[in-house]
């Protein structure tokens, strides 16, 4: 157990957290999309700490952080023409690349797999830990395994408080959800966990881009799955949360019918001013429904809501994203009204 200290990013905290992490320990550190949970990539002692302070299955891999594009090639290899294009484009940014990893990089960290995931955060505070440790830093999201994603401090405080010693608070995420996931098959990119880069970004470069069938629909028990992540019931409340496809009018009928003392609905703002029940809002459009989307779930506890019904949220862009997390956090319940 652990007292938990939550600082600010300046310079002698930043190289506070670097000493924890060199030591071998873990930090919550602020990214651009989400908090992250971060420990030496290659220290196996230590990666296997965040996997208890999470509690995290040990079949679900961990993203790789670099502070530049010249770290890449000591962690990875046969990296492909397309992925120098993507970094050229969107890194530093949300953008997590899997490719075959180095023996440098501990099996723990990638769970057994022969690749791993790379990202470059935009944050500048995360490139300074990162480079205050001199070392790449394994980090999944500072959530318990299962919950919704922490996009502030506090949040991480609420999951891992006792559970690691430091969390660096750099404020409020911009981005909001996790980066963008994807590895690369038969000269085009294959989307494994859609994020702020954006399908539509990707065949920007002049790619094409392969939409894993895990983003939209359940995984069924057993079935393979190219991205570890996708097969668990993720970034859920307490609540249960159900999606309502429809009019808002439709929408406001339906929960009139299903409606009771701790049901919630999760409207878009302009919804907000002739809605006659209890509601939360989460943002009038898919950047700012990114960014707000976990904090409401977390909300949704806090206000000790049984039912949730959500908006449901555009699907392109971002909003894609946006989509993908509620219909984990729903279980994949979706209703067409
Ligand atoms: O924005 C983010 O990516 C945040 C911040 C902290 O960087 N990190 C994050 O990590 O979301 P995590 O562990 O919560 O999610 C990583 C996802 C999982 O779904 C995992 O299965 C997938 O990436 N993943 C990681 N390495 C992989 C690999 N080698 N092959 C396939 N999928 C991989
Ligand atoms: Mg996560």
């Amino acid at each position: 157990m652990f007292k938990t200290e939550v600082l600010s990013s300046d310079r002698s905290n930043i190289e506070y957290a670097a000493r924890l992490i060199n030591d071998g320990e873990v930090v919550g550190i602020p990214t651009e999309t989400v908090y992250g949970l971060a420990a030496d990539a290659a220290n196996e002692t230590a990666v296997k700490k965040i996997f208890e302070a999470k509690g995290r299955p040990q079949d679900n891999p961990l993203i790789v952080h670099l502070s530049s594009v010249d770290m890449m090639d000591r962690y990875v290899c046969n990296v492909p023409e397309l992925a120098y294009r993507l970094v050229e484009r969107f890194c530093p940014g949300p953008l997590t690349m899997v490719l075959p990893k180095r023996d440098i990089i501990p099996d723990v960290t990638s769970a057994g797999l022969d690749t791993i995931g790379i990202r470059i955060p935009f944050h500048k505070t995360a490139r300074d830990i990162i480079d205050a440790c001199g070392k790449p830093l394994a980090a999944p999201s500072a959530n318990l395994s299962g919950s919704p994603s922490p996009t502030t401090a506090q949040h991480v405080f609420e999951d891992m408080n006792g559970r690691i010693p430091l969390i660096i608070d750099g404020g409020a995420c911009g981005v909001g959800v996790e980066s963008t996931v994807v590895s690369f098959e038969n000269d085009g990119i294959r989307l494994l966990r859609p994020g702020y880069v954006s399908v539509e970004d990707l065949k920007s470069i002049g790619a094409e881009v392969f939409c894993d069938k895990g983003i939209v629909e359940a995984v069924a028990d057993g079935e393979k799955v190219l991205s570890p992540g996708m097969k668990y019931k993720h970034y859920s409340p307490k609540a249960n949360v159900t999606l309502v496809m429809g009019s808002l009018e439709k929408f406001t009928e339906y929960v009139s019918e299903h409606n009771g003392e701790d049901v919630y609905a999760m409207l878009y703002d302009r919804d907000a001013a002739e809605y006659p029940y209890k509601y939360m809002t989460y943002g009038d459009n898919s950047e700012e429904q990114a960014a707000q989307v976990f904090g409401v779930l977390r909300k949704a506890d806090e206000i000790g809501a049984k039912q949730v019904f959500v908006r449901c949220p555009e699907q392109n862009g971002v909003g894609l994203a946006v989509y993908n997390r509620l219909l984990r956090s729903a279980g994949f319940e979706v209703i067409k009204v």
